[in-house]
This record gives C-alpha cells, sequence and structure tokens, in this order.
C-alpha cells in the first residue's frame, strides 16, 4: 500500500490528479472512475485545469461514474451524478470517448445496474477507480457487510450513510437505496486512489489501514489491492 500524507487538501487533491494524468498519458484508452461526495471537488478541479492546457489527452479514455443514490437524477443537487456532471463534465472543454453516469431515477434499477455491468465489461476493466471514504468505511455504497466478490448492485444505505446524506440534500431527498460498482469491480481496478481529508476521516482512516480485513469495514479490502494509493491530508492521516 502507499501511503501519501499531503500538507493540506489542496496538495492532496494535486496529488491525485498527478497520478491520474500520468496513468493517462501511459493508458489514454482506458477506463477511469471517479466518485461523488465533497472530498473530490479538488481532484475535480485540478484535472479539469489539466485538461483544459491540453496537458493531458482524454479523447480516447472511457469515464464511469461510482454510486449514486437511488430515485436521485444527475439534475438533482447533491446526486453523485450532479457532482460529477457540474464538477467534471460540464467543466471539461474536451470530453472522453464514452461516459457513463449512473441514473439514480431509471425506471428500473435493476436494468441501470446491468448498464453500469455492461459498460465496465465493455470499457474495463477500471485503469484508475478513485474512490472517497465514508464515515463507516464505506467504499461508493458499499456498506458494511458487503459480499467482497459482488459487481454492480443495489444495496440498503447504512444508518451513518443516512445520517450524513443530510449534508448533500438537507431534508429535500432521503433515499434508502444506493447503487453502486462493486468491490470485485473496484478490486479489478489497475489502480486504486483512495482520497480522505478532515479531522473527521482520521479514525476511519487508521481503520481501513490498519484494521484486519473484513466487510464490517469495507475499505479494509483495499489493504489486498497490489496497487493502492490512499492520498490523504495531514488532519486525515492524524491518528496513523
Ligand atoms: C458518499 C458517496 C461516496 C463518497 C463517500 C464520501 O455517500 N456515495 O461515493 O465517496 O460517501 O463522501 P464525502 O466525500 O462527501 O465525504
Amino acid at each position: 500500500m502507499n501511503i501519501i500524507v499531503c500538507e493540506n487538501y489542496d496538495k492532496m487533491s494535486q496529488k491525485a490528479c498527478d497520478l491520474i494524468t500520468k496513468t493517462l498519458k501511459n493508458n489514454p484508452k482506458g477506463l477511469y472512475s471517479f466518485p461523488g461526495g465533497d472530498t473530490p471537488l479538488g481532484m475535480f478541479r485540478a484535472f479539469t485545469k489539466a485538461v483544459n492546457a491540453g496537458e493531458v489527452d482524454i479523447s480516447q479514455a472511457n469515464y464511469v461514474s461510482l454510486d449514486e443514490w437511488i430515485g436521485m437524477r444527475i439534475t438533482d443537487e447533491g446526486s453523485c451524478g450532479h457532482f460529477n456532471q457540474v464538477n467534471l463534465l460540464d467543466s471539461l472543454e474536451k470530453q472522453f470517448k464514452n461516459t457513463h453516469i449512473i441514473d439514480g431515477a431509471a425506471d428500473s434499477p435493476e436494468a441501470e445496474k446491468e448498464k453500469l455491468n455492461s459498460f465496465i465489461n465493455q470499457y474495463g476493466p477500471l485503469e484508475v477507480s478513485v474512490l472517497g471514504i465514508g464515515l463507516n468505511g464505506h467504499l461508493g455504497f458499499n456498506e458494511e457487510g458487503v459480499d467482497f466478490s459482488s459487481d454492480a448492485h443495489i444495496i440498503p444505505l447504512a444508518e451513518t450513510t443516512k445520517k450524513v446524506m443530510t449534508k448533500y440534500f438537507g431534508n429535500k431527498f432521503s433515499p434508502e437505496y444506493g447503487i453502486t460498482q462493486g468491490i470485485s469491480q473496484i478490486m479489478n481496478a489497475k489502480t486504486v486512489i483512495l482520497l480522505a481529508n478532515g479531522v473527521k476521516k482520521a479514525e476511519i482512516i487508521k481503520k481501513a489501514l490498519k484494521h484486519p480485513v473484513t466487510n464490517e469495514i469495507p475499505a479494509t479490502v483495499l489493504q489486498n489491492h497490489p496497487n493502492v494509493y490512499f492520498i490523504i491530508d495531514k488532519e486525515a492521516a492524524s491518528l496513523l
């Protein structure tokens, strides 16, 4: 495992961006996956800047989102799709060759899940999977107790996740389920980059790195990944 502790959020974001753009230069046709949530916003900004400055070419690369709240549309502020659309795709002056953003409000979540699997099967395995981490150690919406062999699936949200989601939606929406890439798809990624910042993530980062691997703390599975980078700020690293 590569653990890179950065001075602050901006340096963490830039470091992740540099690793992604380096990989893109070597693997311009790969499949790249970024999460939603607050954590990757700085990385989105740095990446957009690099693409728009012509430092890296994404025209042959493919893009897939990691997860979504069931019931949420890409136009719903706070949804993962909205994060991806507004902070990444809309800001890019050039686009990826093929892009798949999960539609949490699709008529058939089951069919949407199969679309996600098909896209990853067609263009994958993931070249880079960028992840955030939930306070309970979830990756995407792979919540406590998740089957590590699963591919894309629909899963009831953990209580911790339901509490945290008010930061995205206030009281406007209260989803009960998530749709997510599965742990097997994340673990098949050639490179995994997990980002975490702030003291609130310190406890779970310590568990993810030090606790024996268990599906009760899904992020511990990354201890078994052959090429994983934890790129975290000093505060998130404060209990290591
Ligand atoms: C959210 C998202 C995840 C995200 C994680 C951390 O619920 N579904 O994809 O990585 O939880 O979010 P944040 O970066 O806002 O702390």
